[in-house]
């Protein structure tokens, strides 16, 4: 069984009890000798697992991704080879809920942490300064893709009393009870067109999959409907957003706000057409990085080992 890329410790022992494991990333030497050989292949984000690689793993049973994502994966492949692939679903979701609701927070609520007294003057221009123009309640936050993380963002913006409008690619999209049940909330959540969401968010994130037709899908045309105010956010992959037509966008709306968690390529490089945009805000791939979200993702090691030992 080969592990490409980090896992928490006690998912690691838990396999290596049942099954001879190496650590091993996929651009060390090793991992070639290693390949022909292994049955279970771990992976995160960052290992593509693409027919290539496949072709030179004759005895590979199972692929095991841990994390949600699955557009490192070429699933196609996998099954034409008979290659079971187990991923954990659901492992981040609150991690990424969490990280989206903190940003939309950065955006539209400025913060300030005092280190030095100040005097009563500086502090009354400084109440004044950091007053929100908006906040949350007042606004409609749109969502692309209402999987199991948009639904769980909707929950948590209509507690927090927004209007909240969604598009998903799928119809008709699932409809949790948690978001109908509670009083109120079914009155303030629409699905509407794709334009509609474009052109009436304040807030829009973006939760869609990284299937291969999701890429670009934020083009000149979609963010050309945005708000000249909105506060962006994107938390689900880096490409399904043209990066020339965002930076384009952001330069020509100095009120809007850019807040991307993903970016495409990872890591980017000085080229990228993102960087050194006042308004754009550029974080390294962490909405699923809590503790907890990362030891649910390492956990994919029971699904891999039932799958291999034919559970
Ligand atoms: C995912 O697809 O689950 C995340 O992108 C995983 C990660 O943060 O590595």
């Amino acid at each position: 069984m080969i592990q490409t890329e980090h896992l928490d410790d006690e998912p690691g022992r838990w396999l290596a009890e049942r099954a001879r494991l190496v650590k091993c990333p996929v651009d060390d030497e090793k991992f070639e000798t290693l390949l022909p050989a292994a049955r279970g292949l771990l992976v995160r984000t960052y290992t593509q697992v693409n027919d290539a690689l496949l072709a030179r793993a004759p005895s590979l049973k199972v692929v095991a991704r841990a994390g949600v994502g699955l557009d490192n994966i070429d699933l196609e492949a996998c099954k034409a080879r008979g290659i079971r692939v187990v991923s954990t679903p659901d492992a981040n979701t609150r991690a990424v809920v969490e990280f989206v609701t903190a940003l939309a927070l950065d955006a539209l609520r400025p913060r300030l942490s005092l280190d030095k007294p100040l005097d009563a003057k500086r502090w009354k221009s400084l109440r004044s300064e950091l007053t929100a123009p908006r906040q949350l309640g007042d606004l409609t936050l749109g969502i692309y893709g209402l999987g199991r993380i948009g639904c769980q963002v909707a929950r948590v913006a209509l507690a927090l009393d927004m209007k909240v409008i969604y598009h998903d690619l799928l119809s008709p999209p699932p409809m949790p009870a948690s978001l109908t049940a509670a009083p109120g909330f079914s009155d303030r959540l629409r699905q509407v067109p794709r334009e509609t969401l474009l052109s009436q968010a304040d807030v829009l994130t973006v939760h869609v999959d990284g299937r291969p037709e999701n890429r670009g899908l934020l083009n000149t045309d979609a963010l050309g409907r945005m708000k000249a105010n909105v506060v962006f956010i994107n938390t689900s992959r880096g490409f399904v957003i043209d990066n020339v037509a965002l930076a384009e966008f952001m330069i020509a709306h100095p009120e809007a706000t850019a807040l991307l968690d993903v970016h495409d390529p990872e890591p980017f490089d000085a080229t990228y057409p993102l960087l050194d945009i006042a308004n754009v805000h550029l974080s390294p791939h962490i909405a699923a990085a809590t503790a907890r979200a990362q030891l649910n993702m390492s956990w994919v090691v029971r699904d891999l080992w039932a799958a291999l030992s034919g559970e």
